[in-house]
């Protein structure tokens, strides 16, 4: 069911209950990270590898202390900064964190989502939640309460609607490896933001194999019908038209149907296009098409993470 009932969703929480929460970035499949039985569950619903760890949420950064043993200076630096937003921390875990949340691993990925209502549950609640995408491992992340219904409703009691997500990226994960602060996931915050804060930061490149941050898997984020990145002239010689779809930049290909096309920002706003790219490519998932054919962005600002979410949507 899907609502907007926030202490109806808190009640099913606190009863060990999985339920779906918009924040800023994508909508997560939520249940309490302390609990067990609910984090089993997250798995299960989102048919996820248990080898994949799971970010916790919490209302502020102050509230991290009991669930962390140390904060280095340089993330501290980002959460005064970045905090609540769409950026997430691996930090060293304590022993309050259950070693199913981070399969295993020492660290656990912190976010403070800026989502009004997220921030209301959250700060009715005791716990932290865990709370992956609320899509099936693999596909497209939900950017709208009706994306998780179409794919997870039949499998959770209840799906707290927030309206649309304003950044429409996951989260940037930033960990500190050797003390050096190194990017494992771009996402809704910028390198450069990053850097205008810390100085600069590495940037990993995603692997397809022994992922540090599983995120890092190359494909992943990807649609039904195979995604291709490159000149639309190319896939025209291919395929017939009406077969094709398009994701651009700012303007539309003329060889192909306007309604099988994704034009994410007319006026070339990186954060308009990354608001629109996820529910712009399940539109154009649905229909009966053979290939969809994809054009980077410019590698600068949000550009960046958007141009990573296609090559991982065609790396399969
Ligand atoms: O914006 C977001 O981050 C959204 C919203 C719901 O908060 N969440 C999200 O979660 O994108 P998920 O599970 O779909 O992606 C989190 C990524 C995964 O790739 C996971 O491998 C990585 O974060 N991750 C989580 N905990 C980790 C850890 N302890 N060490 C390394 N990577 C971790
Ligand atoms: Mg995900």
């Amino acid at each position: 069911m899907i609502g907007t009932d926030i202490n109806h969703a808190a009640a099913l929480l606190k009863a060990g209950q999985l339920v779906a929460i918009p924040t800023e970035t994508v909508y997560g499949l939520a249940g309490n990270a302390l609990d067990l039985s609910a984090v089993s569950q997250i798995f299960k619903v989102k048919n996820r590898p248990s080898f994949d760890p799971l970010i916790i949420h919490l209302p502020a950064f102050s509230a991290v202390s009991p669930f962390v043993k140390a904060i280095p200076e340089a993330a501290a630096a980002l959460a005064a900064t970045f905090m609540p937003g769409p950026l997430t921390l691996l930090l060293e875990k304590s022993a309050q964190v259950p070693d199913m949340v981070t399969a295993g691993s020492p660290l656990v990925a912190v976010r403070i989502p800026a989502h009004p209502v997220a921030q209301q549950l959250l700060s009715q609640l005791g716990f932290p939640l865990s709370a992956p995408s609320a899509n099936p491992f693999g596909y497209i992340s939900p950017t709208t309460a009706a994306h998780v219904d179409q794919q997870l409703g039949s499998q959770i009691p209840y799906i707290l609607d927030g309206g649309p997500c304003a950044v429409g990226l996951e989260s940037t994960i930033v960990g500190f490896p050797d003390g050096r602060p190194t990017v494992f996931r771009k996402g809704g915050i910028a390198v450069e933001a990053l850097e205008s804060v810390i100085g600069p930061l590495e940037v990993r490149a995603h692997s397809s194999s022994n992922p540090q941050a599983p995120g890092m898997l190359k494909s992943h984020y990807a649609p039904r019908i195979p995604l291709v990145l490159s000149a639309p002239e190319a896939v025209l010689a291919q395929y017939p038209a009406e077969e094709i779809g398009c994701i651009r930049f700012q303007s539309a290909f003329k060889g192909v149907p306007e309604a099988q096309q994704l034009v994410l920002s007319p006026s070339g706003d990186y954060q308009e296009a990354a608001r629109r790219l996820f529910a712009g490519m399940r539109q154009l998932d649905r229909q009966p098409l053979s290939v969809i054919v994809a054009e980077l962005l410019p590698e600068e600002g949000l550009g960046r993470a958007i141009n990573d979410r296609l090559r991982r949507a065609a790396a399969r």
